[in-house]
């Protein structure tokens, strides 16, 4: 399958369109390692090799994206007052057609996936796969070690809804570091409730072995190769 050189460097998410024509204008694309003469030159994805300022484009179907959720965003694709994960990406971006994996409350900061592959997502957030999701919870007051036990043993919440086995490590201060094994609606805080205690701050540090890049401050994200993305199964 064929496409036009400008359209595949939009699609990519490199640059718009018309940043596409003036990139090859510019002479800074390759195609197959010789300057490209035009736009509309058709070219595979699967064959050809286009890079622009010598960074080889990014022809894959599906594709994954690292964020650093920060406090304050809503974990959606679109809202009419909110702002959105999505509004922390470039505009270029916007053509992947990008969604977060499962949902962190708008106060809850730290690891949140982006891809375009549903069925990638579904597995995660899926209990019947039983990734785990690991996060630091900061509370009111210092969990006692029988509160471990009780999450341990799987946890009834308020309204009857009853959680997976759940791990929690009580950390120095009133902080805990928790692991669920599904994504239930504010699960942590819910779980943290019926418990007795409240959450004032939460954050996510891994999806399975893949944690949240020490690099990336809040707000900031990375794209992930399929071979990292695939980190959260193992
Ligand atoms: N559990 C919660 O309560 N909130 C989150 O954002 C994630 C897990």
């Amino acid at each position: 399958m064929t496409e036009r050189l400008d359209k595949l460097i939009a699609d990519s998410g490199t640059a718009s369109r018309s940043q596409a024509k003036s990139l090859v204008r510019q002479g800074r694309v390759t195609v197959n390692g010789v300057q490209a003469a035009a736009c509309d030159v058709r070219l595979n994805p699967d064959l050809d090799v286009i890079c622009v300022d010598g960074c080889m484009l990014n022809c894959s179907k599906y594709r994954y994206f690292m964020l650093h959720k920060p406090c304050g965003v809503l974990s959606a694709t679109e809202d009419r007052a909110q702002k959105t994960v999505l509004d922390l990406l470039p505009e270029n971006l916007r053509r992947l057609r990008l969604f977060p994996v499962g949902r962190l409350d708008k106060d809850t900061s730290g690891l949140l996936i982006l891809t375009n592959n549903g069925q990638y997502a579904h597995n995660i957030i899926s209990p019947a796969r039983h990734v785990p999701k690991r996060y630091i919870a900061g509370l009111d007051s210092r969990p006692d070690a029988d509160v471990a036990e009780v999450f341990r043993r799987g946890i009834v919440l308020a309204d009857g809804l009853e959680c997976l086995p759940a791990r929690l490590e009580i950390l120095g201060g009133s902080s805990a570091a928790v692991t669920v094994y599904e994504g239930k609606y504010h699960q942590v805080r819910r779980m943290f409730a019926a418990a007795g205690l409240h959450v004032l701050t939460l954050h996510r540090l891994s999806i399975g072995p893949l944690e949240l890049d020490s690099a990336l401050e809040p707000g900031q994200f990375r794209e992930m190769n399929q071979e990292e993305a695939q980190l959260v199964f193992k």
